[in-house]
């Protein structure tokens, strides 16, 4: 009998046609709306692998709920919707999606920082609400992103091309991480601060650190407080590694100029959240890894990690060793 993989997003029908080469699959029938908790209960029941998405939480209740469950997929390269050491207690493989979104996500974090600081989305709109009387000399004057410093909270794989696309507008690159990152030293010329030197001396501040225990948080109305008045915030790993509160306050109160969001707190966040209502907040809908192409490749390594399994061989990305 074939193994049954239970799929919490509907997804394409390739990816679909490749699992069901190998597999008996079970589907959750729409795409943008997430798989209701007492019927991921019910499906975890029977399934022999779950293929994930970060919506989905994945705790004790489930992996208790996953009597035969060998392996979950998640589609991202954040694990931070799983609970590793209920998974491993029950014997069940985490693998993610690291390597193929690397380049994806750091255009994304990178654009979202050209859009605040040229303020693209409001004179988007601007032009398309007719607003548009005539060329003046002032009109969406935004602040210039080249020759400025960017200063990195997290120099994992996508910060550093983060720090690639930087160099490449002559900014000034600071990073703050766990560890010292070599390559980046020589080969971009960043240059490692601790958080509260980072804070006062960049001009964009560019969130892409993992959410853990250690980071969740991290973000309060103190370290708004320590950036420079016009400094431009960026947040593109997760959204709860900023108080929200304390953003929303300290854009209010002039404390730093203007957040570029792809990650919230909730998700999705209220169309009447207080944030959402500022000028100078550019806010998108978590779509990092968002392109085609990384999108199927994400699904192909969770195909990849699954197959793996189911052969006895070392999953491509499994996050619990
Ligand atoms: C990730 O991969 O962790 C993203 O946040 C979801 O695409």
């Amino acid at each position: 009998m074939k193994p049954l993989v239970y799929v919490t997003r509907k997804l394409p029908e390739e990816i679909v046609a490749r699992l069901k080469e190998n597999y008996e699959v079970d589907m959750w029938s729409k795409e943008d709306v997430q798989v209701p908790r007492e019927v991921l209960l019910e499906k975890v029941q029977e399934a022999d692998a779950l293929l994930t998405v970060i919506s989905d939480r994945m705790d004790e209740e489930v992996f208790a709920a996953g009597k035969n469950l060998k392996v979950v997929a998640n589609m991202a390269v954040g694990y931070d919707n799983i609970d590793l050491d209920s998974a491993s207690r029950h014997n069940v493989a985490i693998c993610n999606t690291p390597d193929v979104l690397t380049d994806t996500t750091a255009d994304l974090a990178f654009a979202l920082l050209l859009a605040t600081a040229r303020r693209m989305i409001e004179a988007a709109e601007f032009v398309k609400q007719g607003e548009w009387k005539s060329w003046s000399p002032m009109l969406l004057a935004g602040t210039d992103v080249h020759h400025k410093t960017i200063g990195i909270v997290g120099m994992g794989k996508i910060g550093t091309v983060v720090a690639k696309r930087a160099a490449g507008f002559d900014m000034e690159i600071i990073y703050h991480n766990r560890n010292r990152h070599e390559v980046a030293e020589e080969m971009l010329g960043a240059r490692y601060c601790s958080l509260d030197e980072l804070l006062g001396e960049a001009d964009f501040v560019v969130c892409l650190a993992p959410l853990t225990k250690e980071t969740k948080g991290m973000f309060q109305r103190e370290q708004f407080q320590k950036m420079k008045k016009d400094a431009i915030f960026i947040n593109a790993s997760r959204g709860p590694i900023v108080n929200e509160e304390a953003l929303y306050e300290a854009l209010q109160a002039g404390d730093i100029a203007a957040a570029g969001l792809d990650v919230f707190n909730e998700e999705p966040i209220g169309a009447d959240h207080p944030l959402l209502q500022l000028k100078n907040v550019v806010a998108l809908p978590h779509i990092g890894s968002a392109t085609k192409e990384t999108r199927i490749a994400m699904m192909e390594t969770c195909c990849d990690n699954l197959e793996a399994i189911f052969a006895d061989r070392a999953p491509k990305t499994l996050v619990n060793k």
